[in-house]
């Protein structure tokens, strides 16, 4: 018996004078209170999110990879397998799903966001949330008009670093001053000249077809899938029509440790320069830049994405920002926090930097640490719906992230209406906002 037909039987069990003998063995409801779940691309990423899947009830796979799907088959020896995650949410209710954690290419994540939340589906969505601004949004938009029932998550696990709310703590706390300026920053460099040639057939059991999804077609070539576990998204994320390259890759990592800091919203410009635009491929080396309006606790904010070489100037020559290979520093009336992942400098900057205006905060009311990161999305999923990385947070660190591609392509600095979503100053780039699907492919079906 399924979790709604079970709800469906206990309404009845309500309506007459029946002894309940039997309840479900899975689901948030359950006595054991564990979530049915399904996983969609269970090699990989996948593969790293089975232990903490394996303390709920995993009733369904789903891989485009016959063998990824044996894979994830091993783990979970009773989950029903599916090559398609439409016919997967078709099967939710009789599954019993409370949710889905999606681990396939970054094409496709807004799509299975958008169909599960419909769905009425919690969503653990890996990194990046969007491939365009548009999807952001539309994301962003289902998730806000559900919140009250539904737990978002975008695989951004760095943010459970306790280094995250240190970073936030030393700024919100006055140790730089007034903020001005945040950075962050990538240095990984993988450079394709174009998409690759039509080279030999799919094998048996990859469903290329449904691999490519809503992106235009392009021919099969084993270049795309020859990466090892967790890292074969370096073969495709850069071409435009399956990702961003290092803007959705480590840039939403990297610019969560700014994006946790700074309380931002929507940006209201971006400009941006790097490489001479590529029809196929995203830039390599690519700075982008964003006005964000000032809040209640700062003034106006300029808001930098540095990739592939290019770097924010340091503070100091002995301060070497190159050694740093994902970082962010932020910069205040008073000095300078240089941070990576999980360490941090404070560089007091001038004669009057002398901390006197720091007020280090008491030990009870420093930011409690996150936890698990998955776990933090089953709790939520099971009652709370509380989440650090939700798709609103997320949504609008990707939209602004990716209206820095918009600024690139349009080669000039455009000015952005947040709440309409739309280029105020640069009509032309308001096309750059979206993306061309195959037929028969609906982002918000
Ligand atoms: N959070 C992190 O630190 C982190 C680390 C690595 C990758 N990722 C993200 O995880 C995602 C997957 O990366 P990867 O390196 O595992 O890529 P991958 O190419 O190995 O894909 C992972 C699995 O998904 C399957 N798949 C792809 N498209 C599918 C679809 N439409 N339906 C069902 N299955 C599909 C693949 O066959 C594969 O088994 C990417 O979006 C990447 O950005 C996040």
């Amino acid at each position: 018996m399924n979790r709604r037909k079970f709800i469906s039987s206990t309404a009845l069990a309500a309506a007459a004078p029946l002894v309940l003998t039997h309840f479900n063995v899975f689901g948030s409801n359950a006595p054991s209170n564990k979530l049915n779940l399904a996983l969609i691309g269970t090699w990989g990423r996948g593969e790293a999110h089975f232990d903490s899947l394996a303390t709920q009830n995993v009733a369904a796979l789903c891989d485009v990879n016959e063998e990824h799907l044996a894979f994830g088959l091993k783990k979970f020896p009773g989950a029903k397998t599916y090559v398609d995650w439409r016919k997967l949410l078709d099967d939710h209710k009789s599954l019993g799903l409370d949710g889905i954690v999606i681990c396939t290419a970054d094409h496709t994540h807004a799509f299975i966001t958008n169909w599960a939340m419909n769905r009425g589906l919690h969503v653990y969505c890996e990194k990046p949330l969007a491939n365009t601004v548009e999807e952001a949004r539309r994301v962003r938009a289902n998730y806000l008009s559900k919140k009250h029932k539904l737990a978002t998550q975008v695989g951004m696990q760095r943010h459970a670093f306790p280094n995250f709310n240190r970073v936030r703590e030393l700024i919100h706390d006055g140790v730089i001053g007034e903020l001005s300026a945040a950075y962050a920053w990538g240095n990984r460099q993988l450079r394709k000249p174009g998409y690759l040639p039509a080279e030999g057939e799919p094998p048996a059991g990859l469903h290329y077809d449904l691999w490519l999804g809503p992106a235009p077609f392009h021919p099969y070539n084993p270049e795309y899938f020859s990466g090892g576990p967790g890292a074969n998204c370096l073969q495709w994320n850069m071409y435009w029509d399956f990702g961003n390259g290092q803007v959705g890759d480590m840039g939403s990592h990297t610019m969560d440790l700014v994006w946790n800091a700074v309380d931002a919203g929507l940006p209201t410009s971006a400009e941006a320069t790097g490489e001479e635009f590529n029809p196929d491929v995203s830039p390599v080396t690519l700075e982008t830049h964003f006005e964000h309006p000032a809040n209640h606790w700062r003034g106006p904010l300029r808001v930098s994405w540095y990739q592939g070489g290019a770097l924010p100037n340091t503070p100091k020559e002995y301060v070497d920002l190159k050694k740093i290979g994902h970082g962010a520093m932020f910069k205040g009336t008073k000095g300078f926090i240089v941070a990576d992942f999980e360490t941090r400098i404070i560089l007091p900057v001038g004669n009057e930097a002398d901390l006197t205006y720091y007020k280090p905060r008491p030990k009870q009311e420093v930011l409690p640490n996150l936890g698990h990161f998955q776990k933090e999305w089953f709790d939520a999923c099971k009652g709370s719906l509380k989440t650090s990385c939700d798709f609103d947070y997320s949504g609008k660190m990707i939209e602004q992230m990716l209206l820095g591609l918009v600024a690139y392509r349009a080669g000039k600095k455009i000015e952005y209406d947040g709440a309409a979503g739309r280029v105020t100053n640069a009509p032309e780039a308001n096309a750059l906002l979206s993306r061309h699907y195959r037929e028969g492919w609906t982002l918000n079906g």
